[in-house]
């Protein structure tokens, strides 16, 4: 059982909440300043609740979709290769889910018997209530400090520490905008002392039959996912999109290096959403745009990184190359 306490009697499971409640104001405005753009917008996190993380477990199943099974042959064959580099004692887990990436991770740092900490940071109180458990059960006397929040607003919660790995897997890095990272990856910075490293997974630029196909599956959970962004604000924001009548469209944007996912109104329209106070009007064809996705090539993933005061000091892909892990530290 978990609650053991180590000599200096911290609880072996601290769990902080930086939601509580906040998200729904903050989601209003976003939506209310994405849709009046002259390309209408909407931030991908409206994706996943509960029925929308099931959808994306899936996608990661689909033999299109290569993302998370590239970046799980490089975590599970160069774990303890990453974990002597960096010199990780903790794991900070940017967007952990169930952590079931950053097991390998974990498992290694035990190997070595380096591991002291691990802070898991999600959205999900019941994704990081559970992992938190379930980890210190599987090593004991690991210490898990979880906290429940946003990995761009909270990461100034992320207790002090030494020696940490932050790790920002899944090429979710590659949902922001060139600004949104640039800030993100300073933010991380600002937080790291000298022995702290980054552990970030990138997606790679490939062939675009390839990288469409990823985002244009053949059984169409990419286009349910999709809409699940309109389900989630008819809900949380009272809005009445009729989901059926949005289409899925995902393409490789070359000038940009990232694929757009859209949905497409199939008639004129006028919608309401109630919560957020506004009306939007829709032209038949018309996109609301949902989703980046950007792709890297190793050199902008170290220009980019570089930028922000850090240092790529070593770079991993997978037998295909199609994605890239990079341990980075201040420059
Ligand atoms: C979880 C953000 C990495 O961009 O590929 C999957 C989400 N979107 N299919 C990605 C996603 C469409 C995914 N990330």
């Amino acid at each position: 059982m978990c609650g053991v306490t180590d000599a200096l009697a911290e609880p072996q499971i601290r769990i902080d909440d930086h939601l509580n409640g906040t998200e729904s104001d903050g989601l209003a405005e976003e939506v209310r300043e994405g849709l009046s753009r002259p390309l209408k917008e909407l931030p991908p996190k409206l994706f996943y609740d509960d029925r929308g993380s099931r959808l994306f477990d899936r996608i990661t199943h689909l033999p299109e979709y290569y993302p998370t099974r590239s970046e799980r042959q490089i975590l599970n064959r160069r774990a303890p290769e990453i974990v002597e580099a960096s010199g990780a004692e903790e794991l900070v887990d940017l967007g952990s889910g169930f952590a079931s990436k950053t097991r390998a991770l974990l498992y290694a740092m035990a190997g070595a018997g380096s591991l002291r900490r691990y802070v898991p940071v999600d959205v999900s109180q019941l994704v990081v209530e559970r992992c938190a458990e379930e980890l210190c059960e599987v090593y004991p006397g690991l210490r898990v400090h979880g906290l429940i929040g946003d990995f761009q607003r909270d990461l100034r919660h992320i207790p002090d520490g030494r020696r940490r790995m932050i790790a920002f897997l899944g090429g979710t890095i590659g949902n922001l905008h060139p600004e949104e990272r640039g800030r993100f990856f300073r933010a991380v910075r600002e937080l790291m002392s000298g022995d702290d490293t980054l552990l970030l997974g990138t997606d790679l630029v490939k062939d675009v039959e390839e990288l469409e196909a990823a985002y244009n599956d053949s059984e169409g959970l990419t286009a349910d996912f999709n809409r699940n962004a309109l389900r989630v604000l008819n809900r949380e924001l009272g809005a009445n999109f009729p989901v059926e009548r949005f289409e899925h469209v995902a393409f490789f944007n070359e000038a940009r290096a990232w694929i757009e996912m859209r949905l497409r109104s199939l008639d004129d329209r006028v919608v309401h959403l109630d919560g957020a106070g506004i009306r939007v009007e829709l032209d038949a064809g018309e996109d609301i745009r949902t989703e980046i996705s950007a792709k890297f090539t190793p050199e902008a993933v170290a220009r980019d990184l570089e930028r922000s005061g850090l240092r790529v000091d070593r770079f991993w892909t997978d037998d295909d190359d199609r994605f890239g892990l990079s341990l980075a530290s201040p420059a």
